[in-house]
């Protein structure tokens, strides 16, 4: 839910307002992960030469500069250079090592204020900082026996019993041995061992300047690794396992929640993994965790093992994090669907060679598919727009499967601890890959034995790495915090997935190769109705003052009413509702008057003539109607002059959700931005929910 970032360059000279602003720069790309608070740490002045620098509990470099700040990255970053000004800092001042941490935070325990902000100290002498993402369950308990041992918070956050926690564990280890005996890694580590929760964590000391220490445990974190070396060979570390030690060439490093951060910098990364402390000193990387040494009885031992590891490399442009020439993330990514959508079916489907046998090929299921297809069911679990696409996904899976298929809103699930079994297929959908509530559904359906898949838009993420097989959508960086182009990728594999389970049986084959082909002439068709933007912006002028707003579907397109509604009140505070149209006589009937706006979906598919009784019931009660149909229905769905109808292109019936889906998310975008709010960032969200 939050963001953390830090920069460390090693024997390579960086000023100090270089160093700022790679520090903001990382939060900037971070902000989508929350919005409001924000923090650094940085050296009040260069430590030793590093080459030389040892731990001690003796020598302590002075303390380091701490800016925290309510409000947005901007905020801070004004806040930080007045205080520069104020305090006359040199900004030229150069570092030839040096280490700094940063955070952007989207508050869980304690309102958004300096206080709760990150970094979060130690003690008044800031010995240990530490940036934080995730959740620390058991911070009531440690907080506790830490203030019993006479430390004093000043937060409300979990995450200060963190470098207090470490501070604690740095002097015991020293009161029993002396001086220079535990190490950063040392201290960290035994900090880990008693940490409950979900947590990304970057820590920094007094007591060991110029290094870093990165952890995770469920929390995503990455390093990216700049070498700075001349005649270098290109590639060679890819080859070797990532060197321990580094001569002293300079290097430059990048920890962060996420690639968005790392790729203007490099390509790069290594790769951290749950339960690994990575250790960031002297220009060399080294990864130690916990490993279950069993004893001659069968006894558990953990004993620090260090990790081999080799680079990797980031599949990522840096136009990709970029708004290019849109004022908007929301905006880009609604407008890049096209694009975004051949990259999702890139390699995965074909109009037939010789053969002319159209096919679908996901590799990350080939190995399953049988035993998907011998499900008792297929359940779909996720949260919000993942949920929705799993739900516009359902019918054809139905169809094409023939296997059950149930839907589950993965915190409910949890809720009622749900049913869930050894022979059930759980399918987790999630842009993100690391939604708190979609990963504890995920292992509760590992607990009970079902085969885990999961669809997600992020490599590497939780969720891709837990489940036993999976499909990345390839939607490429969503930014803006309302899905948009995630939203449709998912239908569309989703689709390819139904088509793949299905299989090639003759019953169903005419039916496959249409939705093949609608797949490979979506993009068109997509490019098509964005044409329409003008349009929404003229009927977002008409709703802008509205209070509250409905939408009608059914069939393949509940969940655009569902998706779009949820479009509207995310991101223009608008109070709106999906409605399935089935239940419209069940009781929201009664909301309909002459001025509440309702949107009535109602294109072309086996509901359509159901759809055409509801406009009438609704005309009959004079709402106030805006009618999606077809290309050439207009007429038939007018209901007199008051009626606004959009007309989209016709495609497959389950094709048509993306097509929908597409005014729905330009009217949300142009109502959000009429009115004059934050479409990136709405109120009180984040991107990704990696807390319950
Ligand atoms: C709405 C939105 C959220 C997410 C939900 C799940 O626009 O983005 O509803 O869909 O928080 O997130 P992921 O898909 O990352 O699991």
């Amino acid at each position: 839910m939050c963001g953390i970032f830090a920069y460390l360059n090693y024997n390579v000279n960086k000023e100090r307002r270089y160093i700022l602003q790679v520090l903001f720069n990382g939060l900037r790309r971070l902000e989508y992960r929350g919005y409001d608070s924000a923090g650094i740490a940085i050296d009040s002045s260069p430590a030793r030469d590093p080459n030389t620098s040892q731990c001690s509990s003796i020598s302590i470099t002075p303390p380091p500069l701490i800016f925290r700040q309510e409000g947005n990255i901007e905020s801070l970053v004004k806040s930080v250079y007045q205080e520069v000004a104020e305090v006359e800092l040199n900004l030229e001042e150069s570092f030839p090592t040096h280490a700094g941490i940063a955070h952007t935070r989207w508050a869980t325990h304690g309102e958004p204020s300096p206080r709760n902000s990150h970094p979060q100290s130690s003690c008044a002498g800031d010995e240990f900082l530490v940036v934080h993402n995730g959740v620390i369950t058991n911070y009531e308990v440690l907080k506790e026996t830490l203030i019993r041992h006479g430390f004093t918070f000043e937060s409300e956050t979990d995450t200060e019993v963190i470098p207090k926690l470490a501070k604690f564990v740095f002097d015991k280890a020293n009161e029993a041995e002396g001086d220079q005996v535990v190490t950063f890694s040392q201290v960290v580590l035994e900090v880990m061992r008693h940490l409950d929760g979900a947590y990304a964590l970057i820590f920094k000391s007094r007591h060991y300047p110029n290094e870093l220490i990165a952890c995770k445990r469920g929390s995503p974190l990455l390093i990216g690794v700049k070498e700075l070396r001349e005649n270098m060979v290109a590639g060679s570390a890819f080859e070797d396992n990532y060197s321990l030690s580094n001569n002293g060439h300079p290097q430059e490093f990048f920890i962060s929640s996420d690639a968005n951060a790392v790729v203007e910098h490099t390509n790069r990364y290594l790769e951290i993994r749950d339960g690994e402390v990575v250790h960031l000193k002297d220009g060399g990387v080294s990864i130690l965790k916990f490993e279950n040494d069993k004893g001659k009885n069968g006894s558990s031992h953990y004993r620090p093992a260090s990790v081999q590891r080799a680079l990797s490399v980031l599949e990522m442009e840096v136009e990709q994090i970029n708004k290019g020439h849109y004022e908007h993330y929301m905006q880009k990514e609604i407008h890049e669907q096209p694009e975004s959508l051949t990259t999702t079916m890139r390699g995965r489907l074909s109009r037939g060679g010789s053969s002319k046998l159209k096919t679908v090929l996901l590799g990350g299921l080939k190995d399953h598919l049988k035993t998907i297809r011998r499900s008792r069911r297929i359940v779909f679990i996720g949260c919000g727009t993942s949920y929705n696409a799993a739900l516009a996904s359902r019918p054809i899976l139905e169809e094409l499967t023939g296997i059950p298929v149930t839907m589950e809103i993965a915190s409910d699930l949890l809720d009622r601890q749900g049913p869930i079994y050894r022979e059930d297929t759980a399918v987790f959908v999630s842009q993100s890959g690391e939604t708190a509530d979609t990963l504890l559904a995920l292992q509760y359906a590992l607990d009970n034995g079902a085969l885990c898949v999961g669809i997600t838009n992020t490599v590497g993420s939780a969720i891709a790495r837990n489940t036993h097989c999976g499909v990345h959508i390839n939607a490429g960086a969503e930014i803006g915090v309302a899905s948009t182009k995630a939203y449709t990728s998912q239908i569309v594999v989703m689709a390819m997935l139904a088509l793949a389970i299905g299989g090639d049986t003759i019953s169903n084959q005419a039916r496959r190769e249409a939705i093949i082909d609608g797949l490979l002439d979506l993009p068109n068709k997509v490019r098509e109705v964005l044409k329409q933007d003008q349009e929404m912006k003229d009927l977002a002028k008409l709703l802008m003052s509205e209070q509250s707003l409905l939408v009608f579907g059914r069939g393949f397109n509940y969940a655009t009413a569902l998706e779009g509604a949820l479009k509207v009140k995310e991101v223009a505070l608008t109070h709106s509702e999906g409605i399935l149209a089935g239940e419209m006589k069940h009781g929201p009937l009664a909301l309909v008057d002459e001025n509440l706006p309702i949107i009535v979906l109602a294109t072309r598919d086996a509901c359509f003539s159901k759809q055409q009784s509801v406009i009438q019931q609704l005309h009959a009660r004079k709402g106030r109607l805006i009618v999606m149909c077809s290309k050439g229905d207009a007429a038939l769905v007018s209901t007199g002059e008051s009626c606004r109808v959009i007309e989209v292109p016709l495609v497959e019936d389950c094709l048509q959700p993306v097509i929908n889906i597409i005014p729905l998310q330009l009217l949300a975008y142009h109502l959000t931005v009429l009115k004059g709010l934050n479409v990136d960032q709405p109120r009180n969200l984040a991107k990704s929910v990696t807390t319950q």
